[in-house]
């Protein structure tokens, strides 16, 4: 059974981002009859943001990182901040191993205030997830504050998008990896 886990980069609860992940994954969820968590960096951000050592990780980041690294789909969402996704969101990915991530299926997300940085997820997330040879969606999401109604995503243009974005994974995930990236 896949496993699918969510990642979601806001600082602040309730979040616009995380409510965009939930959908993201109960989607991939219903489709792929598998179940979803979420990893919400707002909740681990004091422990996350005092790690800086690979060598030393508290025991509650462990576990999360096990998640990670055992999941088949992942969901990498992040609010823009400044033009960029969060910096605890690249903290994260920033003390994980670069191997683990290989062959894994992953949908990008981001929310914004404004049109004018929709592209931060094909420009920023996609080329984080190149680095870790994650395979991406070609549909990645943009959702803006207007398509929000008290944190829950009302558009139903975006809810589309995320319909095709999941299709897309689940094609993906039907694929097998050539052996270079394996090993
Ligand atoms: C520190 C900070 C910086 C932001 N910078 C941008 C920005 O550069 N461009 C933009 O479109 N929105 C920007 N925003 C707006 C957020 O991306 C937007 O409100 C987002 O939906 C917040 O997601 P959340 O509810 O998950 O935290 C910024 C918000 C904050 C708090």
């Amino acid at each position: 059974m896949a496993r699918i886990v969510g990642i979601s980069g806001s600082l602040t609860q309730p979040s616009r981002t995380k409510a965009l992940v939930e959908e993201i994954t109960a989607s991939a969820s219903q489709k792929l009859h598998a179940p979803a968590e979420i990893i919400d960096i707002a909740q681990i951000a004091t422990v996350l943001g005092s790690t800086i050592s690979y060598n030393n990780f508290p025991e509650s980041l462990t576990q999360i990182y096990n998640k990670v690294q055992e999941a088949d789909l992942l969901v990498i969402a992040s609010p823009v901040y400044k033009a960029s996704y969060t910096g605890l969101l690249k903290h994260f990915f920033d003390l994980l191993d670069p191997k683990v991530l290989v062959g894994k299926v992953a949908i990008l997300a981001a929310t914004g205030g404004s049109d004018q940085h929709a592209l931060v997820v094909d420009y920023q997330l996609r080329t984080l997830a190149s680095f870790f040879n994650v395979y991406t969606t070609p549909t990645a999401i943009y959702a803006k504050d207007t398509e929000f109604t008290d944190y829950k995503l009302t558009s139903e243009s975006i809810s589309k998008r995320v319909e095709v974005a999941v299709e897309q994974a689940l094609f993906l995930l039907k694929q097998e990896s050539p052996q270079s990236l394996v090993a």
